[in-house]
């Protein structure tokens, strides 16, 4: 295994021995995915809080069966390998408690950016995407082995695809000068440990307010489009499966993540 390069090294991360996240971090120069890599460690017996970054991802994975790009050295792409109890019937908690930490850590590294979460858990920065999250499982049967959350976050990138271009943005974008990732990743791990503590410790009840006050378009009337329909609603909500809440002028739908997609005008 390689050395970690200076911005990762274990002397920049105060208390390691006390994290949960990041208690081992480990680096690879290049590797197709570091979701795959997490997965394979999780089979193999990983430890909670194992963390695995690459500078180069060959192969990112987003959410359904789309493919998240990263340009060589500029970002953060990163997963994280979790195996806390009773997380079956927590996984859109722990999106949630994720998506929170993320937009915490954002908004203290822009501080003037109106950083939201569009549901599930992108993070947007004026309606521009600037991380995605991915939290994948292994089950054995019905018992949950572990998860891995992956984590990609635009730093030092300004160009993208232009297929995506005009809905992507980074934190170098947004500030108009590049970021030191040092400074960034610190702040990712600190809000992401906290992030997950909070999570085990207090309720649904203060994550879902929490969530609900930084949600894209809720109460406010968004452009969606799902089979059979489309138009402008305002999302009520999230209910406790995961599912958005769109209030339609024949009653209130929930969508899964399949059934509804946003609509970018
Ligand atoms: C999305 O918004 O579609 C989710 C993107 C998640 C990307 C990260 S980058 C690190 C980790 N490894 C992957 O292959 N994907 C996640």
């Amino acid at each position: 295994m390689p050395d970690l390069p200076s911005w990762l090294a274990p002397s920049t991360i105060p208390h390691a021995e006390k994290r949960v996240i990041g208690s081992v971090i480990r680096f690879l120069p290049d590797h197709p995915s570091t979701n795959l890599w997490a997965m394979e460690e999780l089979s193999a017996g990983a430890e909670e809080g194992l963390v695995l970054v690459t500078d180069h991802q060959t192969k990112g994975r987003g959410q359904q069966g789309t493919r998240w790009e990263s340009e060589k050295g500029k970002n953060l792409t990163f997963s994280v390998v979790l195996r806390a109890k009773g997380l079956e019937s927590q996984l859109f908690d722990l999106s949630k408690a994720i998506g929170l930490a993320m937009q915490k850590a954002l908004s203290a590294l822009l501080p003037r950016a109106n950083v939201q979460i569009k549901w599930p858990n992108d993070l947007l920065i004026d309606q521009k995407k600037v991380a995605g999250i991915l939290i994948e499982s292994q089950w054995e049967g019905s018992r949950l082995k572990g998860t891995v959350v992956g984590i990609g976050l635009n730093v030092n990138q300004t160009q993208f695809m232009p297929v995506i271009a005009p809905r992507t943005t980074s934190l170098a974008r947004e500030a108009g000068k590049p970021f030191d990732r040092r400074g960034v990743w610190m702040c990712l791990l600190d809000h992401l440990e906290e992030g997950y503590r909070t999570f085990q410790t207090e309720g649904r009840g203060s994550l879902a307010r929490q969530y609900l006050s930084v949600l894209y378009g809720y109460q406010e009337p968004v452009q969606i489009r799902w089979q059979g329909g489309a138009g402008k609603y305002p999302i009520l909500g999230v209910n406790e499966q995961g599912h958005l809440a769109i209030q339609l002028p024949e009653g209130i739908r929930h969508f899964d993540l399949k059934e509804v997609e946003f609509v970018w005008e």
